[in-house]
């Protein structure tokens, strides 16, 4: 990895952004749009998955003018320090409310191999939602390895490692405004 650099007034670990804080936000007022119009009448809750989703939640709800509640819960699929999940799920921090019969709408930052999403959905499927839909912002398909329908994609991404906007390298860089790419 390069030395951190100064880009756009914070400190990144590389110049290398994959997608600018203008194109973020274009594309987040899109997707709350049209889940607005498919959740109308609806009861809504969107459930992020900490912590990487938080940025994104706090826009994209910002971007859904509908009444909605939201809920959060916390997972970790890596070992500490690791960029690969496990397959090993495990719930560190469960949702505070019961989602029996509500629209669930899962916000996650990024979907990889997809195992993580794979055990969420199958923890919360079994909680008798209304529905259950998945919205990520970031769709790393090439690496997909359990089947995961996602209902919202904010952008599908090359098999490369970012950070930024939410997602984290080694727990930093979570406050930028970008979603950078590590090229060592
Ligand atoms: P999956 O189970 O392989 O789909 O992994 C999903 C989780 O891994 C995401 O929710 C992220 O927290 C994390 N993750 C996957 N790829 C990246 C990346 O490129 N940067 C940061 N975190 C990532
Ligand atoms: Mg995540």
């Amino acid at each position: 990895m390069s030395e951190a650099e100064i880009v756009l007034g914070y400190v990144s670990p590389s110049k290398d952004i994959l997608i600018t804080p203008d194109k973020l936000q274009a594309r987040i007022t899109e997707v709350g749009r049209q889940i607005e119009t498919d959740y109308a009448g609806k009861e809504l809750v969107l459930v992020c998955i900490l912590k990487g989703g938080v940025l994104f939640l706090t826009d994209l709800m910002r971007a859904i003018h509908i009444p909605h509640a939201i809920d959060f819960m916390a997972v970790s699929s890596y070992g500490i320090g690791a960029r690969e999940s496990t397959g090993i799920v495990r719930i560190i921090m469960d949702l505070e409310r019961d989602i029996r019969g509500k629209h669930v709408l899962i916000v996650e930052d990024i979907i990889d191999s997809g195992r993580t999403l794979s055990y969420i959905c199958e923890v919360l499927h079994a909680r008798g939602p209304a529905s259950l839909k998945i919205c990520t912002l970031l769709d790393k398909y090439e690496r997909r390895e359990a089947e995961v329908k996602l209902d919202y994609v904010g952008f599908r991404i090359p098999n490369e490692f970012v950070y930024g906007y939410g997602l984290d390298l080694d727990e930093l860089y979570r406050n930028l405004p970008f979603i950078g790419v590590v090229r060592d």
